[in-house]
C-alpha cells in the first residue's frame, strides 16, 4: 500500500532548499511539529467551534511560519466530555467540525504546502457514546460485549464498594457503577479519566484488530503519522485481587510492575502497530505520550515500536542552566540508545503556557496561581515572555523534533481568569473545584483585531477571549520586526539548515548561569539564563531572542544563534 508522494523539496522564503520532503522516510527525525487544537484554531462556519475547514484556511499561515508538520488533537465525533479525547467514532469527523471530504481537502492543502499531517489516536478509552460501550451496557455481565471494556462486580455485600482503590487522573474513583436495565445497581466499569471515558480491555484481540483498522483508515487517507494518547496505560494487570497502583507517574517502578501504567506487555501492542506503519511507503510515524520516568520513555521510542516519544522534561524544568543542560544531555543519550530522535516540548494543550510559567517566581505553585485567577503570586509578564522566547530559541537549536503548541508563536499567556461558568475541563468538576484545569491554554486564537472574536470566527468562541488578546493577534505581529511571531518565523526559516545533522558539542559555559553548544557547519547557540550579561559567542548573529544591546555581549535571559 502506498500513496502518491507529496511534493519534493520546497524552496522556503530564504530560498534555501529543504531536505524534508514527501519521500524522505526520516522526515520526522528533526521535524518542527505544530500542534493544532482544532476546536480552538479557526472557526469557518460560525458556530463558535474551530473546524477542519478553518485549519485548511490557515495552511498558508502555517507554511509561512515554516513548520514541517501539523498534529491535530482529536476532531472525531465526541460529546466533548474531555475536549474530544472521548471519541465516539474513531473513523469519522465530528459533524460540527466538518466531514471526511473536508478532512481530505485539509490533508491535500497541507501536503501541497509541504506540510505533513499527524492525527491523535486515543486508544486507552473510548467515549461512553461509542457504539461498543452502549452495547456493553445493554449486555449481560460476562458477555463478549462487556469483554471489550473492563467490567467488574463491586466488593461488599451488595457490590456497593468499587472493585479496587484505583483513582481517576481527573480525581475521584476510577470506577463507576452501572444501572441494569431493570433499574437495579449493576457492575462497575473502569475509567482512568472521566466516567465518560471507559477504558478498553487491551487483552481482547478484537480491540487490537480494531485499532489496526483505524490506523490503516487514516494512513490510507494520506495521514503521515500518529500521536498516541496515554500510550503507557493500555496494558493492565487485571488479575484478581486487583492490586493498588502508584498515584504519580514519576513514582512508577522501573521494572514495569505497576498494575496500570508502563507495563512491559504494552510494547507487544506497539510492535504490532509498527508492522502496520511499515505497510506504507514512506512508513507512517508515531510519537508516544507516555508520562513515565525518562529511562522508560525510550522504550516506546524504539524503531521497532512508535519511533518517537514525548520528552516532557523541559516542560517541567526550572529556568536554570544546570537543569536544562542535564536534561538535554540525558535525552540525547536516551534517544541515541534507542535509535529514536529526541523530542522537545515547552507547551501543549494540557499544561500552563510557558510564557506564564516563566513569569512566576521560582517555586510558585502553578495550580494555586491558576486558582487565584492569575493574581497570586503576581506574574511578571514581560519577564515571562522574554524567558519564553529565549527557551524556545534554545529548543529550536537542538537536534531532534520540536513540538510547538498553537499560539505560542504569538507569545500567548495562559488565560488564568476564566470564569467558573465558562470552564469545560472535567478536571474542574472531578477535583471538587480544587483544580481549575486546562481551559486557559485552549482559548481560541487571536488572528485579526479588525474582525469579531479577533478573527477566530464570526460567532462568540466556545471559550471567551480576554481583551488583551488584541495586543498579541497575528495581524498586529505580522511584519513587526521585534514580534514573537517574526522571531518564530526567523528561527524556523534558519533552522532548516540545522536539520541537516543530529550532532551537538558542548562549549565552555560563557557564564555561571549560561550554556553554549556548537552544531555542524559553524553554528553556535548560547543561552543566558541569568540576569547579568555574559560574553556572546563569536560569529555573525543569525537570530536572537531579544535585543542585543552591545557587540560581543549576551544580555540576561536571552538566547542567540551565531554562525562563523
Ligand atoms: C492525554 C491528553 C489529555 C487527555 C487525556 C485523556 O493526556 O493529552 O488532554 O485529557 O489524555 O485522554
Amino acid at each position: 500500500m502506498s500513496e502518491p508522494a507529496t511534493p519534493g523539496p520546497t524552496a522556503r522564503d530564504d530560498g534555501e532548499l529543504i531536505a524534508i520532503d514527501g519521500t524522505d522516510p526520516d522526515w520526522w527525525r528533526q521535524a518542527v511539529v505544530y500542534q493544532v487544537y482544532p476546536r480552538s484554531f479557526a472557526d469557518s462556519n460560525g458556530d463558535g467551534l474551530g473546524d477542519i475547514a478553518g485549519v485548511t484556511s490557515r495552511v498558508p499561515y502555517l507554511q509561512r511560519l515554516g513548520v514541517d508538520a501539523i498534529w491535530l488533537s482529536p476532531f472525531y465525533p465526541s460529546a466533548l466530555a474531555d475536549g474530544g479525547y472521548d471519541v465516539a467514532d474513531y473513523r469519522n469527523v465530528d459533524p460540527r467540525l466538518g466531514t471526511l471530504d473536508d478532512f481530505d481537502a485539509m490533508v491535500a492543502a497541507a501536503h501541497d504546502a509541504g506540510i505533513k499531517v499527524i492525527v491523535d489516536i486515543v486508544p486507552n478509552h473510548s467515549s461512553n457514546d461509542h457504539a461498543w460501550f452502549r452495547e456493553a451496557l445493554a449486555a449481560e455481565p460476562g458477555s463478549a460485549a462487556r469483554e471489550r471494556y473492563v467490567f467488574r462486580d463491586g466488593l461488599g455485600d451488595d457490590g456497593q464498594i468499587p472493585p479496587s482503590t484505583w483513582q481517576s487522573n481527573f480525581g475521584g474513583s476510577a470506577w463507576t457503577r452501572t444501572t441494569d436495565p431493570d433499574g437495579t445497581p449493576g457492575q462497575w466499569y473502569l475509567h482512568l479519566f472521566a466516567p465518560e471515558q471507559p477504558d478498553f480491555n487491551w487483552a481482547n484481540p478484537e480491540i487490537r484488530e480494531d485499532f489496526h483498522t483505524t490506523l490503516r483508515f487514516w494512513a490510507d487517507r494520506g495521514v503521515d503519522g500518529f500521536r498516541v494518547d496515554v500510550a503507557h496505560a493500555l496494558a493492565k494487570d487485571l488479575s484478581e485481587p486487583l492490586r493498588d497502583a502508584n498515584p504519580k507517574d514519576f513514582d512508577l517502578p522501573l521494572d514495569g510492575s505497576d498494575p496500570l501504567y508502563d507495563r512491559d506487555e504494552v510494547h507487544e501492542i506497539f510492535s504490532g502497530w509498527r508492522r502496520v506503519f511499515d505497510e506504507y511507503d514512506p512508513p507512517r510515524t508515531a510519537v508516544a505520550e507516555a508520562w513515565v520516568p525518562s529511562a522508560r520513555v525510550a522504550l516506546y521510542a524504539r524503531p521497532t515500536e512508535l519511533g518517537q516519544a514525548f520528552n516532557f522534561d523541559l516542560l517541567r524544568a526550572d529556568f536554570d542552566a544546570g537543569t536544562f543542560s542535564r536534561i538535554i544531555d540525558d535525552n540525547l543519550r536516551l534517544a541515541a540508545e534507542s535509535g529514536a530522535s529526541s523530542t522537545w516540548v515547552l507547551s501543549n494543550h494540557d499544561v500552563i503556557r510557558h510564557a506564564s510559567r516563566y513569569a512566576l517566581p521560582a517555586g510558585a505553585d502553578e495550580e494555586d496561581w491558576l486558582m487565584s485567577g492569575g493574581t497570586r503570586p503576581a506574574a511578571d509578564e514581560t519577564r515571562g515572555l522574554r524567558r519564553a522566547r529565549a527557551a524556545t530559541l534554545l529548543l529550536l537549536a537542538l537536534p531532534g523534533s520540536a513540538y510547538l503548541y498553537q499560539g505560542e508563536e504569538l507569545g500567548l499567556r495562559e488565560v488564568a481568569d476564566l470564569r467558573e461558568g465558562d470552564l469545560q475541563d472535567p478536571v474542574w468538576v472531578r477535583s471538587a473545584h480544587t483544580r481549575k484545569g486546562r481551559d486557559g491554554c485552549r482559548v481560541p486564537l487571536p488572528w485579526d483585531t479588525s474582525t469579531p472574536a479577533f478573527g477566530f470566527g464570526p460567532a462568540a468562541p466556545h471559550l471567551p477571549q480576554p481583551a488583551w488578546f488584541a495586543d498579541l493577534a497575528v495581524s498586529v505581529q505580522d511584519g513587526a520586526p521585534d514580534s514573537t511571531l517574526e522571531l518564530y518565523r526567523a528561527a524556523l526559516g534558519a533552522r532548516h539548515a540545522l536539520q541537516q545533522g543530529e550532532d551537538l558539542r558542548w562549549l565552555d559555559a560563557p557564564g555561571p548561569d549560561a550554556i553554549a553548544f556548537a552544531r555542524h557547519d559553524g553554528w553556535v547557540c548560547a543561552m543566558n539564563f541569568g540576569t547579568d550579561p555574559v560574553p556572546a559567542p563569536a560569529g555573525s548573529v543569525v537570530v536572537a531572542s531579544g535585543p542585543l544591546t552591545a557587540a560581543g555581549v549576551l544580555p540576561g535571559e536571552t538566547t542567540v544563534w551565531v554562525r562563523s
